[in-house]
């Protein structure tokens, strides 16, 4: 059983008023998530998904840059933790993502981080931080989480 400390029992809602900000959220929640939560991030593309994937990764003390894995679906990075960081974009739904062979990652050795996580439509993650960007201003974004944990 994980530690219900870390665990929030409600959904926060803060503005991050620059790239750093998100940035500092991602570093923050490095220390607050144990190993096996996924992170799931939805908001439009430019949002900041990935800002606070580099965010995290520092945060982990991960020295290789991060880069979006529009492409490659999956990128594993080796840090305190483990990080996975995927992007299910071009990806329709829960089939489409387990025909890929992604399925596992929802169920990580590590922290797990999801962009475009609203293409899975299967069942949550036993640990799972839920979380919404938007854009508010061209450097405002409200960033809204919430923690499910089965
Ligand atoms: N408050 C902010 N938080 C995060 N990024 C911001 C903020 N203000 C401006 N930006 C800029 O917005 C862009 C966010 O890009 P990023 O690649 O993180 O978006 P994304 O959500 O991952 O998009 P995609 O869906 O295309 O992967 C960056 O150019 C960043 O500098
Ligand atoms: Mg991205």
């Amino acid at each position: 059983m994980k530690t219900e400390l870390n665990r929030l029992p409600f959904m926060v809602t803060i503005i991050s008023k620059s790239p750093e900000d998100t940035f500092s959220l991602g570093e923050q929640w490095s220390k607050e998530l144990e190993a096996g939560w996924v992170i799931g991030l939805d908001g439009d593309l430019g949002a900041g998904k990935t800002q606070l994937v580099k965010g995290l990764a520092k945060g982990l003390n991960i020295k290789e840059t991060i880069t979006s894995p529009t492409f490659t679906l999956a990128s594993e990075y080796e840090g305190n933790l483990k990080l996975d960081h995927l992007d299910f974009y071009r990806l329709e739904n829960d089939k489409q993502i387990s025909d890929c062979g992604l399925e596992p990652y929802l169920n990580p050795e590590g922290i797990a981080v999801i962009e475009w996580y609203c293409r899975w439509d299967g069942p949550k993650p036993a640990y799972l931080r839920q979380a919404t960007i938007t854009h508010i201003s061209e450097n405002e974004r409200q960033i809204c989480y919430e923690d499910f944990s089965s």
